[in-house]
């Protein structure tokens, strides 16, 4: 019997809640939100949709931490998305606060989950929650690299008219402006990117536009919606590393994982590809990156480090 708890119930736990059901990745889901009624209406409609989808898993709402106990995963959406104009590193002051209270909740009650985060600014709020909470860093990540993968692969597919199935691509560093998507690694139908640049395909400034536009591909989206951010492709995301741990599937993902030594940074989480199974994250992949690469994927770093400052002058807990 597999138990996931959602901690927050908006936008992106609600289609978290549905996705899960609709796949049948757990048994029970629990939706936890300050707002019991949002969480336990939810958990109520998701249920009732069930014996029209014909799947089999009960769901339950609540803002009592003692629902999450044996929890096998927990995801983290509780906080404030932001809205246009904003950059996810202006969401730091609030965020941190709910975050602190979430990490004290699930040490008390489910110190042993595996905890996925989504809550921006998403690497300085996985790390303090893995500060706050004590769990161990490889039973704690960060979900943005699969997202800022996914919007990637959905624009070079619509460039180059090709199925998204068929686009291999990786995003690397923090979930920011400073992001670093990564043509030199990315396959179409099996061939790289890059020779189809050569072959005048796609030109070397279109593929930089494209770059861009992934970077900014979250604001484009806050942009429309004017009254939050995204949330269909971030709960996608967030099931796949849920799947992978539950299921033992040993996948590389590109997730925000705790750097110890790896690329030649400490004590950070960030963007790489790890393998996820059982064991959480199981092992970081090291890949070979060159000198532009690296220098970008260390701009990245910077970046994150420097929030993460602004937080420690926060919560002095941190520092
Ligand atoms: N504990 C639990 N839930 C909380 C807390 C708290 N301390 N504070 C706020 N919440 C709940 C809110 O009541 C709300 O239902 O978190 C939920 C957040 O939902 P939305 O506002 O719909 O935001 P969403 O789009 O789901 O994004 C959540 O993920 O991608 C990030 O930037 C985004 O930080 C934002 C987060």
């Amino acid at each position: 019997m597999k138990k996931i708890s959602l901690i927050g119930a908006g936008q992106i736990g609600g289609t978290l809640a549905h996705l899960i059901g609709t796949k049948e990745v757990a048994d029970e889901v629990v939706l936890f939100d300050v707002a019991s009624g949002i969480a336990k209406g939810k958990a109520l409609d998701i249920a009732q949709s069930s014996s029209v989808d014909g799947f089999n898993v009960k769901f339950s709402g609540t803002d009592n931490y003692e629902d999450i106990k044996d929890s096998d995963v927990i995801i983290i959406t509780a906080g404030v998305p932001r809205k246009p104009g904003m950059s996810r590193d202006d969401l730091l002051g609030i965020n941190l606060k709910i975050i602190k209270q979430v990490a004290e909740g699930i040490k008390k009650n489910a110190p042993n989950a595996f905890v996925i985060c989504i809550t921006n600014p998403l690497d300085v709020m996985v790390m303090a929650f893995q500060k706050f909470s004590g769990l161990p860093a490889n039973k704690v990540v960060g979900m943005a690299g699969i997202l800022d993968s996914s919007r990637f692969k959905l624009f070079l597919s619509l460039e180059l008219n090709v199925p998204v199935k068929e686009i291999e691509a990786m995003v690397m560093g923090g979930h920011g402006d400073t992001m670093v998507p990564l043509p030199r690694f990315t396959k179409v139908s099996g061939k790289p990117l890059l020779d189809l640049v050569k072959e005048g395909k796609i030109s070397q400034e279109r593929l930089e536009e494209i770059n861009q536009r992934t970077r900014d591909g979250g604001a484009e989206i806050v942009k429309y919606l004017e009254k939050g951010s995204a949330f269909y492709a971030p709960a996608a995301s967030g099931v796949q590393m849920a799947e992978a741990y539950l299921k033992d599937e040993k996948k590389l993902l590109p997730c925000a994982v705790h750097l110890n030594g790896e690329y030649g940074v400490s004590d950070v989480y960030a963007g790489v590809p790890v393998i996820v199974g059982k064991d959480g994250v199981e092992k970081i992949e090291q890949i070979d990156l060159d000198e532009k690469e690296k220098k970008e994927f260390m701009h990245s770093i910077d970046a994150v480090k420097a929030l993460w400052e602004a937080a420690s002058k926060i919560d002095s807990d941190l520092s």
